[in-house]
């Protein structure tokens, strides 16, 4: 070891500071000769009862801890701030940036050498890896896993049918005592959503970009294995440290590409996008919205994974797991990113078997060739909007139609059922207000649910609008992230019902046939709403955070303050 330990700063000094910094953490029992150079490592862990999706990961600390101990390593285990997608309201969305301060102060702030993150539903895994970015010391992350496959009635079931059984009961196609046979059966196992949604897709992208060992996204959570892989990350992070091997030295530019290739391959969560770029932020790479649509849009959907496909994560590790596809991938990626174990993404999935074909893909016979995602641009979003086309429906992807709009989320629950309203199949769903500041949070409520008198007819998709996001495991022609949000005044405030708007894919494009003039005065005329929260972290969240297409972090966040902290407590 070339460098001294940043632990040694507080544990190997003398007098009163050394005094004060050890004799405490030895009420838990500590030898004096831990503290003698030891690597700290911290676990950082979103276990919560809360996060029922991270409910296990005491246990899975515990995998970390011992090959932390294996390597010679101080493990200490400390928690943050947890977030579950399905209790918190209004969005878990709304507190990624609290947690984010909360990894990143805890990190920074305490002895510690390395750290491992313990990420599984959504939002712990980028909240996790933008705080430890901003201090860039040895990190490496390990995932929850995945679920096991839901079973109901026989069938394979998931999260997207979360929405497909929901919208089926309000169709009078499904009865509630049969919707509560699906809900008994959907979670049969510890580990978060098992689909492509975003928590996968997050776990995809943290490996993609190198920040776990090769394997690390599919292994289900009630796999032994994945407690192996949770030992075996505690002992690397202990010789990530004695080589000074940081976030900084692997998230390159070109990692990031690879992620967002990857992303297009497994047909990733939408939400991937608000999440990197706001990692990339953190960590100081240039990535701008604009530029994701090129870079996946050569990429066929390979994985044939609800919600664009049929099969589930289990699916997928049987198949494989993510190296199998990686090694598929191998012409379009970027082959000499360095990953936390020392070795180049290539390296790690050169030796990857492919089992299902049906699962994974080849390139020269793809699941589809609609790519996960695209970026649109038009008078309706000026700084861009993005859409699943691998999720959506064809017959959508040109298509123009009459707005019907709704001004705010209790608007569009109070009428979309309404039997006066004047709604059918071609018409265009746009719904306001759900943005980053407008919310606040920036739900997902995107996918908004069709009205009760056509999904009766039987329509199951139309064009859909909103600022706001959608669940990874949702799907339809839903255009999102819209920006700047409806609160901002921009284009999108001023979109009335029956406006005539138009999305063309091919194009990229999302226009109403409204004349500059015509947006112009209507804006004039536009109110800006006050906002909702003055007081206390929501305050700050409206007051501070950023539009979607720049990842809607807090602007005070960007970029990092490293890790030193040169003033003593006492
Ligand atoms: Fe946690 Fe889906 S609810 S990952
Ligand atoms: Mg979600």
């Amino acid at each position: 070891m070339d460098k001294k330990l940043r632990s040694q700063q507080w544990f190997g000094k003398k007098g009163k500071d050394g005094f004060i910094y050890r004799a405490w953490m030895k009420n838990q029992g500590i030898p004096a000769d831990e503290f003698e150079g030891k690597p700290v490592i911290g676990i950082c862990n979103t276990w919560s009862e809360l996060t029922p999706c991270n409910a296990h990961f005491r246990e899975l600390a515990e995998s970390v801890r011992r090959g932390i101990l294996e390597a010679g390593g101080f493990p200490v285990e400390f928690p943050v701030m947890s977030l579950g997608e399905t209790l918190i309201k209004p969005t878990a969305m709304l507190y990624r940036n609290l947690v984010s301060m909360d990894v990143e102060e805890s990190i920074r702030a305490n002895p510690l050498d390395g750290v491992v993150l313990l990420c599984g539903c959504d939002k712990t895994t980028p909240a996790l890896v933008m705080g430890a970015c901003s201090v860039d010391i040895p990190t490496i992350v390990v995932s929850g896993g995945p679920m096991l496959t839901g079973k109901y009635q026989g069938k394979d079931i998931g999260t997207t049918d979360v929405w497909r059984f929901t919208n089926d009961l309000r169709a009078g196609l499904m009865s509630q005592d049969e919707l509560n046979e699906a809900e008994a059966g959907l979670c049969r196992s510890r580990g978060h959503c098992a689909v492509m949604g975003t928590a996968s897709s997050m776990a995809c992208m943290v490996e993609s970009l190198g920040l776990t060992l090769p394997g690390n996204a599919a292994i289900p959570a009630a796999d032994s294995n994945r407690k192996v892989l949770a030992q075996l990350s505690g002992r690397r992070i202990v010789d990530m440290v004695k080589e000074d091997l940081k976030p900084s030295d692997i998230l390159t530019k070109k990692a990031f590409e690879n992620a967002i290739k990857v992303n297009a391959a497994i047909g990733g969560s939408t939400n991937f996008v608000i999440h990197l770029t706001a990692i990339a932020g953190r960590i100081g790479i240039p990535l701008e919205l604009k530029e994701f649509d090129p870079i996946s849009a050569p990429i066929p959907l390979l994985a044939n994974l609800q919600p664009s496909g049929k099969f589930f994560m289990e699916d997928l590790y049987y198949a494989g797991g993510l190296p199998a596809l990686l090694k598929e991938l191998d012409t379009f990626l970027n082959k000499d990113c360095i990953t936390v174990n020392g070795k180049t993404i290539r390296e790690n999935y050169k030796n990857a078997r492919c089992f299902n074909q049906d699962v994974i893909t080849s390139l020269d016979k793809p699941f589809n060739t609609e790519t996960a995602l695209a970026v649109l641009q038009g008078n309706i979003c000026e700084n861009g909007a993005v859409i699943k086309p691998s999720a959506a429906s064809p017959h959508l992807f040109k298509h123009t139609g009459k707005a019907v709009v709704f001004e705010n989320i209790e608007d569009f629950k109070a009428r979309i059922d309404d039997p006066d309203l004047p709604v059918d199949e071609t018409s265009i769903l746009v719904l306001k207000n759900v943005g980053p500041k407008g919310y606040p949070g920036m739900p997902e409520v995107g996918n908004m649910s069709l009205p009760v008198k056509l999904l009766e007819k039987g329509v199951k998709d139309m064009v859909r609008i909103s600022d706001g996001r959608m669940s990874g495991t949702g799907f339809g022609t839903v255009v999102l992230h819209v920006s700047p949000e409806a609160t901002h005044g921009g284009n999108f405030s001023v979109l009335e019902t029956g406006d005539i708007i138009t999305l063309d894919l091919e194009a990229r494009s999302l226009n109403v046939d409204l004349s500059d003039a015509e947006l112009n005065a209507r804006k004039e005329k536009w109110i800006k709403p006050e906002n909702l929260v003055e007081r206390g972290y929501t305050g700050l969240y409206i007051n501070n955070v950023e539009q979607a297409h720049l990842g809607a972090d807090f602007n005070f966040l960007k970029g990092g303050s490293g890790s030193d902290v040169t003033r003593d407590s006492h």
